[in-house]
């Protein structure tokens, strides 16, 4: 084992035997895995996303996916009355993929908008800070559009743009809950020197978990559910809708990740939940092995987010698929220029890999994206978008939709 995970190990065991009855919640545990400093899986010196990495997200893919999402976030500026500053907010941002290219894109195809331009980053990981700055300080000439800081640092009510994420959520730290002799109980971690790590299931940790599946109208006691089910509650998702929620004056919230509604979610048949570990692309089920060297992911409960998001006044105005999204955007037209173009066969056959690993239904085109908006007028909603025309907003029923 790594030196690296072995110390993040013992400082989990000693968290477990502070903690009072020497256990954790698992998203305790999850949280430490993932963002503790300096050894957690985002904070390692050895965290890579993409070819090098344990998995691929979209923005690893080449610039496409970046520059068709700057075309949607360009049409939102023209809606929102072409706001000065204009905020793009992208949280969780990885290794800056995303960022450079919004912004290259913006200042080279968009002259007119990049003046009200106001970027800001949201990341958990220092480690990743430190990778987003020194990428966005080779490409571009200044840094004067960027700005990092956490989302309770922007004031409230003061952003008028959008705040954006391609798989943040999937990686908040996650509740597990089980169904036991028809009562609903909660997983944590526990330590013993013979086993490692081993679970336990006690009462519920929090009211919050209740009354999170009884606003999404679950009830995981229900006789269609077998003794044992298990699944996972994102409690953290909840508080960072909320939080954005307070910070939009006007305008939209897009989110962009794997995920169901909250009745695939908690279907029956998903009986062991979501929850997913990537090592070196190849991914499994268990948690406790390649601490702080493994992701440690589950799906996102696009349900959950709508209706929260509702609470909060953020309206959901259209819920699509990665593949529709970006063909709406223009996709298609990628692909069909590069039998046009006078580029090197090796060339257009890996470009032409990675425009269809965008939209494939079985991999990232199969992700949702989900626009909420808050504070627009009727006229700002009805407005078509370019990357939502196979929905008409005002007719779209999220909840049942798939
Ligand atoms: C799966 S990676 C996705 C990175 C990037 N968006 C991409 O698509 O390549 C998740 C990112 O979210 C960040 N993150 C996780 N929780 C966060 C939080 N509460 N606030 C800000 N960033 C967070 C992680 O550090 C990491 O940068």
């Amino acid at each position: 084992m790594a030196n690296s995970s072995l110390l993040l190990t013992q400082k989990i065991i000693d968290t477990i035997l502070a903690s009072p009855h020497q256990k954790i919640t698992f998203s305790d545990y999850m949280n430490l895995c993932l963002y503790s400093y300096p050894y957690g899986y985002y904070n390692s010196e050895e965290i890579s996303i993409g070819f090098e990495g344990d998995f691929f997200t979209s923005p690893t893919l080449g610039e496409d996916f970046g520059e068709l999402l700057a075309k949607q976030l360009a049409q939102f500026w023209e809606i929102l009355d072409k706001p000065s500053p204009f905020y793009l907010v992208e949280m969780g941002a990885g290794e800056g993929n995303l960022s450079l290219t919004i912004i290259k894109h913006l200042q080279q195809n968009y002259a007119h908008i990049y003046p009200h331009l106001q970027y800001i980053i949201v990341e958990a990981s220092p480690t990743l800070r430190k990778k987003q700055t020194e990428l966005l300080q080779k490409h571009l000439s200044s840094l004067a559009k960027v700005k990092w800081c956490s989302l309770e640092e922007i004031e409230d009510n003061s952003i008028r743009g959008v705040f954006f994420s391609n798989e943040l959520v999937d990686a908040f730290p996650v509740n597990i809950v089980e169904k036991r002799n028809n009562q609903l109980k909660e997983v944590y971690v526990t330590y013993n020197p013979q086993q490692g790590f081993v679970e336990v299931v006690d009462d519920l940790s929090t009211d919050k978990i209740r009354e999170y599946l009884a606003t999404l109208n679950v009830d995981l006691t229900g006789e269609e559910y077998p003794d044992n089910y298990r699944t996972e509650v994102n409690l953290k998702a909840i508080d960072w809708l909320e939080t954005i929620s307070r910070k939009i004056r006007q305008g939209y919230l897009l989110t962009i990740d794997y995920g169901y509604t909250a009745e695939k979610y908690y279907h029956p048949q998903r009986f062991r939940g979501t929850l997913k570990c990537y090592y070196r692309h190849r991914h499994h089920d268990n948690p406790y092995v390649n601490i702080g060297c493994q992701d440690i992911t589950c799906h996102v409960n696009f349900s959950a987010i709508q209706i929260y998001g509702e609470k909060w006044g953020l309206q959901t105005l259209a819920y699509t698929s990665q593949a529709l999204f970006l063909m709406d955007l223009g996709l298609g037209e990628r692909l069909a220029k590069l039998s046009e173009r006078e580029i090197g066969v090796g060339e257009a056959i890996q470009r032409r890999y990675q425009l269809h690993q965008l939209i494939n239904p079985e991999g990232l085109g199969g992700f949702r994206v989900l626009l909420q908006a808050k504070n627009l007028t009727d006229f700002q909603k009805s407005q078509p978008l370019q990357g939502f025309q196979h929905l008409r907003p005002w007719d779209y029923k999220p909840r049942i939709l798939e």
